[in-house]
């Protein structure tokens, strides 16, 4: 018993100090926000325009799996348009008096960050309608018969929401938005710059090929790169060497269980289910789904997108086929290979 609560105990110290870690080395000015250009040139559009006409900014969707800088990109945008934001997220709001207090307690030209936008529930979002659409509030006075409908301005403002599950955003919801950015894996080279960048914010040295070897293993995602990177520091410091060198990156890989695509074992799981219970697939999501004992939408939105980036899984009509470089990345033969 005393063992699971202190494992609970040093899991949620170590969350704890990640999200620390987050907020540090969390880029404060655009040339500190590495890679996703285009969403960056786009973006520097639609604020610039905005400024110029003197007008709030169109409400905008940032959507992509987690720790790819979506809150990041939004309080650059709040910083661009004046520096005010109200933060909240969509489990925060449980009544609809919660979003009324923060809608009208907005400034004129703030920023509205919502964050986990897919769980906004949908009495609240009936609330956001107006307000995104013709800045009112509609608040119901009184119960039954004499119950009315009041109506309040709102100042110019702009709703910012980000989502880590877009298809479950309702369909009304996402038309309200002005345009949608959705943020994609970064390529091996920006993480390179941005495990740098770290380590210099971290006072931690790093050579060359460590930086290599964590970069191919961080998903494509900043998050996890500096995760990675705090671990092999530790790693170091234990060891008493003055730098992160290879040896240490990979070891560091090692002791977290990653191996050196960032497949982590319930990754590793999935494709040898489909490998060794069905053959290599295709196999349909609700048949995997139930092999996994894990959420058909989980599976979909956080273990999938990674292994088809890495060409290892493919989704078609008749379900979820294995590639061959993932059966090459975990040196198992392939059916061909077998015949
Ligand atoms: N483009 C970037 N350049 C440099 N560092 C970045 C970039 N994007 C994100 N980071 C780093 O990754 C961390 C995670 O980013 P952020 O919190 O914005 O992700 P998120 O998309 O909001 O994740 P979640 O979906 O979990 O809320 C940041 O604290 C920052 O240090
Ligand atoms: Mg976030």
């Amino acid at each position: 018993m005393k063992n699971v609560a202190n494992r609970k105990t040093a899991g949620a110290e170590a969350a704890r100090d990640d999200q620390a870690i987050d907020v540090t080395l969390r880029p404060v000015a655009w040339d500190d926000y590495i890679g996703q250009e285009k969403v960056k040139d786009n973006l520097r559009v639609i604020l610039k325009a905005a400024k110029g006409r003197g007008e709030a900014a169109d409400h905008l969707l940032f959507s992509g799996p987690a720790g790819l800088g979506k809150t990041t990109l939004a309080y650059l945008v709040a910083r661009e348009l004046g520096g005010l934001v109200k933060t909240t997220s969509g489990p925060a709001l449980e009544k609809t008096g919660d979003l009324a207090a923060i809608l009208t307690n907005l400034n004129p030209g703030e920023v509205l960050f919502i964050d986990e936008a897919h769980r906004v529930n949908p009495s609240i979002e009936e609330v956001l309608y107006p307000a995104m659409e013709s800045r009112k509030l509609h608040l119901v006075v009184g119960k039954g018969p004499s119950a009315r409908t009041l109506s309040l301005d709102l100042p110019p403002f702009t709703l910012i929401a980000a989502t880590t599950r877009e298809n479950l955003l309702s369909q009304p919801l996402r038309s309200r938005f002005g345009a949608t950015f959705r943020l994609g894996y970064y390529t091996i080279e920006d993480i390179k710059k941005i495990l740098n960048r770290s380590a210099k914010i971290l006072g931690a040295e790093a050579t060359p090929e460590a930086v290599g070897v964590l970069a191919r293993a961080a998903r494509g995602t900043p998050r996890i790169a500096n995760r990675l990177l705090r671990r092999a520091r530790d790693f170091a410091e234990v060891h008493g060497a003055p730098v992160i060198d290879e040896a240490a990156a990979r070891k560091t890989l090692e002791m977290l269980d990653v191996d050196e695509a960032g497949l982590e074992p319930n990754d590793r799981r999935l494709l040898l289910t489909i490998i060794e219970k069905f053959n290599g697939g295709p196999v349909g999501i609700n048949t995997l789904s139930a092999a996994l004992s894990e959420e058909r939408g989980v599976i979909e939105d956080i273990y999938e997108p990674y292994l088809m980036t890495l060409g290892f899984l493919q989704r078609s009509s008749a379900g979820r086929i294995v590639l061959p470089a993932a059966y090459k990345h975990l040196k198992i033969k392939g059916r061909d290979e077998l015949l």
